[in-house]
């Protein structure tokens, strides 16, 4: 499980530098082969560019596309950048923001269960159509089931 607490820290970490997380819990090496796992920076692409056409396209997820700007590019931009860091991949996005807190900036977007199940639906389908490797599937979506948990807590929805 140091997996998973390594990268909560990560996603928690107030103003984040890749260094930070280096010396968090000996997670990177591991993650640096996650990156390489998912395809590089193809693989990011196609799984993101996968997830925002999912939340998109599906009525059912509707309540959570409208949380979103008519243009999903940005926030398609942002996610492959993050997740690109968070895989253990190059930190141009990371460094660009100069440190980047995934609960602070989501705090105050009135998350609720309901959009939270949402994103969290769109995301696995997303995964199960782009990446092969079932291990690093499962690690996923349990990190993204965590995190999506605690920001429909503390997002001040129903
Ligand atoms: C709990 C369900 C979630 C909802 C409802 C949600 C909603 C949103 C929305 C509406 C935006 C766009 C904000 C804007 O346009 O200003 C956004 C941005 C973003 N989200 Fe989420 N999100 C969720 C979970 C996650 C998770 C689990 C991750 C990471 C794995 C994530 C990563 C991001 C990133 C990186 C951005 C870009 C933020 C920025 O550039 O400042 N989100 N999210």
């Amino acid at each position: 499980m140091s997996w998973i607490k390594g990268i909560f820290d990560f996603f928690c970490s107030e103003r984040l530098t890749l260094d930070e997380r280096d010396m968090s819990d000996g997670t990177t090496k591991e993650s640096i082969s996650d990156y390489q796992l998912v395809g590089g920076a193809e693989g990011v692409r196609a799984l993101v560019e996968r997830f925002y056409q999912i939340m998109d396209e599906t009525p059912a997820y509707r309540a959570l596309r409208e949380m979103h700007a008519a243009d999903l590019d940005a926030a398609c931009e942002d996610l492959i950048g993050f997740l690109g860091v968070w895989l253990g991949g190059p930190r141009v996005w990371l460094e660009r923001r100069g440190g980047f807190c995934l609960m602070s900036r989501h705090s105050s977007m009135g998350i609720g269960a309901n959009t939270a199940g949402q994103w969290l639906a769109a995301m696995r389908e997303a995964l199960d159509g782009t990446i092969q490797d079932q291990p690093l599937r499962e690690k996923m979506l349990q990190v993204f089931t965590r995190l999506t948990e605690a920001m429909a807590r503390s997002g001040g929805a129903a």
